[in-house]
């Protein structure tokens, strides 16, 4: 949220980049000066500020995430209005802007189903990215730093030219590889990709530099900066994708906070910061959750992750199919049932089956608690999230840690379309792209119900040996209608 707010900030803070007379440049430089430090605009960012950091500690809970959204809301509202009241603004443009974005979101809006919001998520970071881009590029057209000392001005343009450029071209392909769009999929590598991108990056901090003396250097600058972003983000695959994800949010709240520099604004600098140190700190979750270096993730996959298994050899023979019934019957005096969530749950939208299967048996006297796993999904949250929607009580959504070491007391554990993050070759085969990510032991309950469409691999595109296992049982179908039948025989039952 605070992420495409900032955006409109950006947005509205863009200085007209049509040819205006010298005089009238001049009258708007000095407003610029003054607005920039009048004590009620600033009054006005302070507000704003403490309203982003209450917001986000509201966002550290459940109980408190919708205030604390609100507050954030707030806080951008004030920001946004203190700027477009700072007299530095041209309304006919920003009113052109808001025009042409509303446009966009709408359509975006109609046409994103719910299970593509993760590319949308990725192709926001990007607009925030390049929103920073164009905001000091047009400084630098202007030829002025409005309130901030000129070398660290110029410095600061070419990092948000930097940073900016590489949000934006890697969330473009992060969006295309989350769409599972075959030309993105594969890691994509060539001998020597770890020295192009090493020079890129010393030649782009080198335009940088040079920049401190207002050089014009910036096009070329964002050209290299788009085949870093490239660079960077086409070898990752397998199950890195999280953590590319979160260091891009991070990269697109740092250029907005250089962009702050170059404008010299006070709240975009805060509000950058707060994105990109948020932004920091998701990644290092993340990087935790799969087992990872950061420098692992980034680089190592720019060698071959080794030949993955045949699916055939892995299943032929071994697989079990249960039918609704029949689990229904297993369902029938147990006591303690974990139910995995994936991916799957969120293409089939049965979260709100799920929460109908979890209180028929609670009624029954079931223990019924659901297993976590923090890159489960497309979305950093995107169970938990999907859960809250169905109102599954918050204490009964239990992490990896906690869950890991109880599924041996488990009698059913039932896994609705989730995949690589029960997949036991992250934890046996050091050549597959998941190797190392701890993984939900499900595997370890007295019977496994996997609920999916069919054989198919998830993200990761690798066979699960689970599937085979002796105490797995397969129930094929579309997640929400397999929950549908699941709970009609429960209730003949
Ligand atoms: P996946 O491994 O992607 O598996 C999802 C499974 O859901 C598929 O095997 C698919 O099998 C099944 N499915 C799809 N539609 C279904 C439906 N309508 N009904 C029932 N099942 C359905 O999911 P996961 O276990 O949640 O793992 C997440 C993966 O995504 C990890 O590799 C992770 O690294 C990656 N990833 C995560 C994130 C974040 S931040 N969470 C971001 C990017 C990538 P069928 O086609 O056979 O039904």
């Amino acid at each position: 949220m605070i992420n495409n707010l900032q955006n409109m900030l950006l947005i509205s803070q863009q200085e007209p980049l049509l040819e205006v007379p010298e005089a009238m440049v001049e009258i708007v430089q000095k407003t610029a000066e003054v607005a920039s430090t009048s004590p009620a605009t600033n009054l006005g960012y302070l507000i704003a500020a403490v309203l982003f950091i209450l917001g986000i500690k509201g966002m550290t809970h459940p109980r408190t995430a919708v205030r604390g959204n609100f507050l954030g809301a707030l806080g951008m509202l004030i920001a946004v209005l203190v700027v477009l009241g700072g007299g530095r603004v041209s309304w006919s443009l920003v009113i052109v802007g808001m025009l042409i974005g509303t446009a966009g979101g709408v359509w975006l809006a109609n046409k994103v189903q719910m299970t593509q919001m993760p590319q949308l998520v990725a192709l926001f970071n990007g607009f925030g990215g390049i929103a920073s881009v164009l905001v000091a590029g047009a400084e630098i057209l202007r030829g002025t730093a409005a309130g901030c000392d000129p070398k660290v001005a110029g410095f600061a343009a070419g990092l948000t030219g930097l940073i900016g450029s590489v949000t934006f071209t890697g969330s473009l392909v992060a969006a295309g590889k989350l769409h599972e769009l075959p030309q993105f999929k594969q890691p994509w590598t060539f001998g020597g990709q770890q020295w192009v991108v090493a020079a890129l990056l010393v030649v782009g901090l080198l335009f940088c530099w040079g920049m401190t003396d207002g050089g014009g250097e910036y096009l070329p600058l964002v050209v290299l900066a788009f085949a870093l972003g490239v660079l960077l983000v086409m070898p990752i695959g397998g199950a890195d994708m999280p953590v590319v994800i979160a260091l891009l949010n991070s990269y697109s709240g740092l250029a907005a906070a250089a962009a702050g520099f170059v404008i010299g604004n006070n709240v975009l600098i805060i509000a950058g910061s707060l994105v990109g140190a948020s932004g920091l700190i998701l990644t290092n979750i993340m990087c935790k959750a799969m087992n990872r270096s950061l420098g692992n993730v980034l680089f190592a996959k720019f060698e071959s992750s080794g030949a993955v298994a045949d699916a055939d050899e892995v299943y032929a023979g071994k697989i079990k199919k249960t039918s609704p019934d029949e689990v229904a019957m297993m369902l029938d005096g147990v006591q303690r049932v974990v139910i995995v969530p994936g991916y799957g749950l969120a293409v089939a939208q049965a979260q709100h089956a799920v929460r109908e299967l979890a209180n028929l048996l609670e009624t029954g006297g079931v223990a019924v608690e659901y297993a976590i796993h923090p890159v489960a999904g497309r979305m950093p949250g995107h169970m938990n999230v999907l859960l809250a929607e169905a109102d599954v009580p918050y204490d009964q959504l239990k992490g990896m840690d906690e869950i890991n070491p109880t599924f041996a007391q488990c009698d059913v554990a039932i896994v609705i379309g989730a995949n690589d993050v029960v997949n036991p070759v992250a934890e046996t085969d050091p050549g597959s792209p998941i190797a190392g990510m701890p993984i939900l032991k499900v595997g370890e309950a007295r019977t496994v119900i996997m609920i999916k469409r069919s054989l198919s691999p998830g993200f990761a595109g690798i066979p699960n040996p689970l599937f085979a296992a002796d105490n797995c049982l397969m129930l094929f179908g579309d997640g929400k209608q397999a929950l549908v039948d699941l709970i009609a025989a429960f209730k003949e039952n």
